[in-house]
């Protein structure tokens, strides 16, 4: 597996594999938007045998930096693609990482396992509903 920056032509498997996080009120998976984030260099993926099997996104926010989205489908993918924003984070003096996630996806344990120890749940935050807050320094 490998992971490299997105290109335009990966957008419809990006949104494919991105569709695990829409809600009936958001979707992430929106092709437009996908394509627009590709555009800015924001999405990386994870690809196996030339197909991509997992995508992330990344967003600058005011000198830290975003999860904005993520989904695997290939157990050790999520901790690859983590692991790649942490690294990203290190080369460029990036202090923190961090990312909104709703209650539902139930990802606590995943980013706990990734040392996020930052971890406050944050009622009703984002169109009504529950949100986790995750934070990680980078040191
Ligand atoms: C969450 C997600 C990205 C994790 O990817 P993954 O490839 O399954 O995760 P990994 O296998 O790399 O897991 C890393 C560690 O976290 C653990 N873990 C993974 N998901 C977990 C969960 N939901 N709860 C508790 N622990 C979890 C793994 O067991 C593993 O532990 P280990 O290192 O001791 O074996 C993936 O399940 C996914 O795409 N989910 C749907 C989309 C989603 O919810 N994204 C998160 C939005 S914020």
């Amino acid at each position: 597996m490998e992971i490299r920056q997105a290109r335009p032509e990966d957008a419809r498997e990006v949104s494919g594999v991105i569709s695990e996080l829409d809600t009936r009120e958001y979707g992430y998976s929106d092709i437009g938007h996908v394509m627009d984030y590709i555009r800015r260099g924001r999405y990386y993926v994870l690809c196996e045998n030339g197909a991509v099997v997992g995508a992330m996104a990344l967003k600058p926010v005011e000198g830290s930096c975003q999860i904005y989205t993520i989904a695997s489908r290939r157990k050790g993918g999520g901790r690859a693609l983590v692991e790649y924003a942490i690294q990203k984070c290190r080369k460029e003096g990036v202090p923190k990482l961090w990312c909104w996630s709703m209650a539902h996806y139930k990802a606590k344990g995943f980013y706990g396992k990734l040392g996020f120890e930052e971890q406050y749940l944050l009622k009703k935050q984002w169109l009504g509903m529950d949100c986790f807050f995750f934070g990680k320094v980078i040191d």
